[in-house]
């Protein structure tokens, strides 16, 4: 699902990316550390703040980005404009049916997509699919106990059933492949879910 104007305000705005630059980042990298040289994809990416910390801060080598909704992947794009092409793919994509191979990725990065998803499991098997084994797929979502609260069944749009709580989400990536173990949290009184997952080596 694409956003409702009154989400694209709450995402598009400077004290979204000072959470996503000084919380999340530094959260993500206590439980995956950096990705230094890595090809990476970022599903999700709206205007392209976290395809900048995957950039900046995780020393990405090269990112894919993409974003369902054309609007958000024409703002990441003027934002991103100064980032050469041998580094930055953006492009329109849906999480459900990713572009890519088999086992591309060295990582994947989440910054609160796939409680949009209708049917996010088929997201999760696609993240699964194309992360390399060893690799790790890097997620902060939104649970169902935030989803259920008043200010977002007012004013913001998701879908109404198939919701999940931080439990179900990392028993999902257990379930394809994507072992998580302990390492994840919950912020904001469980609204959030973050955490850090590797893709099994299925010959291991
Ligand atoms: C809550 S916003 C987060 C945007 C950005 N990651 C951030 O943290 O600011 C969710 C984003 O996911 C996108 N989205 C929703 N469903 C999608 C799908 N199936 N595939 C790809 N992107 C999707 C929306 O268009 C939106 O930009």
């Amino acid at each position: 699902m694409i956003l409702n104007t009154a989400e694209k305000l709450l995402m598009n705005n400077p004290i979204r990316s000072f959470i996503q630059w000084n919380k999340e980042a530094a959260m993500f990298e206590e439980m995956g550390g950096k990705v230094s040289g890595h090809k990476v994809l970022e599903i999700g990416c709206g205007r392209g703040i976290g395809t900048e910390i995957i950039l900046d801060h995780f020393e990405a080598g090269e990112v894919h980005a993409f974003d369902l909704d054309p609007y958000m992947i024409e703002l990441a794009k003027k934002r991103l404009s100064g980032i050469s092409g041998e580094k930055l793919n953006l492009f329109v994509g849906d999480a459900e049916n990713i572009d890519a191979p088999n086992n591309t990725y060295d990582s994947v990065f989440d910054f609160g997509i796939v409680h949009h998803i209708p049917q996010w499991q088929n997201s999760i098997k696609e993240i699964a699919r194309v992360l390399k084994p060893g690799g790790k797929f890097y997620f902060e979502e939104v649970t169902q106990k935030a989803l259920n609260r008043w200010f977002y069944r007012t004013f913001l749009e998701h879908p109404t059933e198939n919701r999940f709580s931080g439990k179900q989400f990392v028993a999902e990536l257990e379930e394809s492949g994507i072992q998580v173990g302990g390492n994840f949290t919950y912020w904001l009184f469980d609204d959030l879910v973050l955490g850090v997952g590797t893709k099994r080596n299925l010959k291991s």
